[in-house]
């Protein structure tokens, strides 16, 4: 088990470079299943997750290669859909696999996705969105076989904007011949990456990155290289960190502001100083910031719930009282109970989150409860008098490669220690 130990009090300053979005590479690597030809996934840094799913895709008989900042896969010889237990229950992102990987082979048998536990994080869309393209999915013994019958494109039409059941549909019919519409598609920048990955792989995706997704399946693909989109949340994790810190001078490389509108702009009526250009954002604090009177969580173009809780970190330092709301999952608020133990004064009340801004955090010992709450953390340490402890620290891994070094590049006082 390993911990990160921070000594509070630096003052941020420098560059972070960003790197393939891990939320368009879980996608991209399952849509790889659809196809015989080589792909390179450049600019990627393999956290956890990323690890797991090259784990499963091996599994199945896929050839896989790290190579510098590059993913090689190959999945030529993928020889069955019947996805060894162990796997499924690490990560959500396997449930991507439900549609590409049934495509392929027919037939898919899985164990229910993992993941954080921030909600209950349902799979019906998923499930009546392959429906209607023509797969049969029963649940037994605790895993879901998916079976390919009388594959049929056409419209389906989504209850909610949800991303993943979005991607899920989207690579499916990528791999059926015929024209499918997704209404109600969610909108996120992944979902259109991992469009744009399709289309440079062959495919034919048009209106992905609005509600209205058209699908022309069945097209042949060829071998590519592909750089998916920069990570916006690892990028709104140091922004979050700088404007909390005065003095703080940072600049995110290869950023896509455009994908970082909602948080650029809360930082922006805050007083933070931001500069923004063709592909890097700089943000210098010079002042203890005033508090948001509300932050709220909404599907893209909205205020991100993976960024919920490392504002919330800002908000409990920031002058003045911020009410943060979630809306998207049930149980995003529980590593405000650690948070507290830093000094934090908030107050959770069903989905809204009260907190009341202090001049100083204090350090203390404290365990990551999930992926983007555990970062919140390690941030609070970094604001924090003394020193603090993160435990747990396996959930940030999922999702941000080696936090330590980046924010030591920054100046921060960090290290990864193993608990014996
Ligand atoms: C993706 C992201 C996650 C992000 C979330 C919302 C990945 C790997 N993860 O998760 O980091 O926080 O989008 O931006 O890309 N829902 C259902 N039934 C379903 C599917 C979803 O009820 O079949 C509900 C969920 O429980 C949740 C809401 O819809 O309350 C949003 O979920 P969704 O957009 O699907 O998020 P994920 O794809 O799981």
């Amino acid at each position: 088990m390993e911990k990160l130990v921070i000594k509070g009090g630096s003052i941020p300053k420098g560059a972070v470079k960003l790197y393939a979005a891990k939320n368009s590479v879980l996608p991209i690597l399952a849509c790889c299943t659809l196809t015989s030809c080589d792909i390179e996934i450049a600019n990627c840094k393999p956290t956890n997750d990323i690890l797991d799913m090259l784990a499963l895709l091996q599994s199945l008989g896929s050839k896989v290669q790290l190579d510098g900042d590059s993913i090689f896969i190959n999945c030529q010889n993928l020889n069955t859909g019947i996805v060894p237990r162990q796997y499924a229950k690490k990560m959500r992102a396997s449930v991507f696999l439900l549609g590409p990987l049934s495509v392929r082979t027919g037939l898919t048998k899985m164990g229910f996705p993992g993941g954080c536990n921030i909600g209950r994080r349902p799979i019906d869309i998923h499930i009546n969105g392959l429906n209607k393209l023509g797969f049969d999915i029963e649940i037994k013994d605790g895993e879901l076989i998916c079976t390919k019958k009388f594959l049929s494109c056409g419209q389906v039409h989504l209850p909610f904007a949800s991303v993943g059941a979005t991607e899920n549909i989207m690579m499916a019919a990528s791999g059926i011949k015929g024209i499918t519409t997704i209404k109600n598609a969610a909108q996120e920048p992944e979902v259109e990456d991992l469009a744009k990955f399709i289309n440079a792989l062959g495919g034919d995706i048009e209106g992905a990155g609005t509600h209205t997704i058209v699908i022309n399946g069945g097209k042949s693909f060829n071998s590519i290289r592909y750089t998916p989109i920069a990570d916006r949340i690892v990028a709104g994790t140091y922004l979050a960190l700088a404007a909390s810190i005065p003095g703080s001078d940072i600049c995110i490389e290869k950023s896509n502001a455009l994908h970082l509108q909602a948080p650029l702009k809360i930082l922006q009526d805050k007083g933070c100083n931001i500069t923004i250009s063709k592909d890097a954002v700089r943000l210098k604090s010079n002042a203890r910031q005033t508090a948001r009177k509300r932050i709220v969580t909404r599907p893209y173009p909205g205020f991100p719930t993976d960024l919920q809780a490392q504002f919330m970190v800002m908000e409990s330092v920031a002058k003045g009282q911020t009410t943060i709301v979630e809306n998207l999952f049930e149980n995003r608020f529980n590593y405000c109970k650690e948070l507290k133990n830093l000094g934090a004064n908030i107050k959770v009340v069903g989905n809204s989150a009260k907190v009341i801004g202090v001049p100083e955090l204090v350090g203390n010992c404290v365990n990551a409860t999930d992926l983007r709450g555990g970062a919140a953390l390690v941030l609070a340490g970094v604001i924090a008098k003394g020193q603090t402890t993160v435990s747990d620290i396996y959930h940030i891994d999922r999702g941000y490669y080696n936090i330590e070094s980046e924010l030591s590049n920054l100046g921060v006082s960090i290290k990864r220690l193993t608990q014996i």
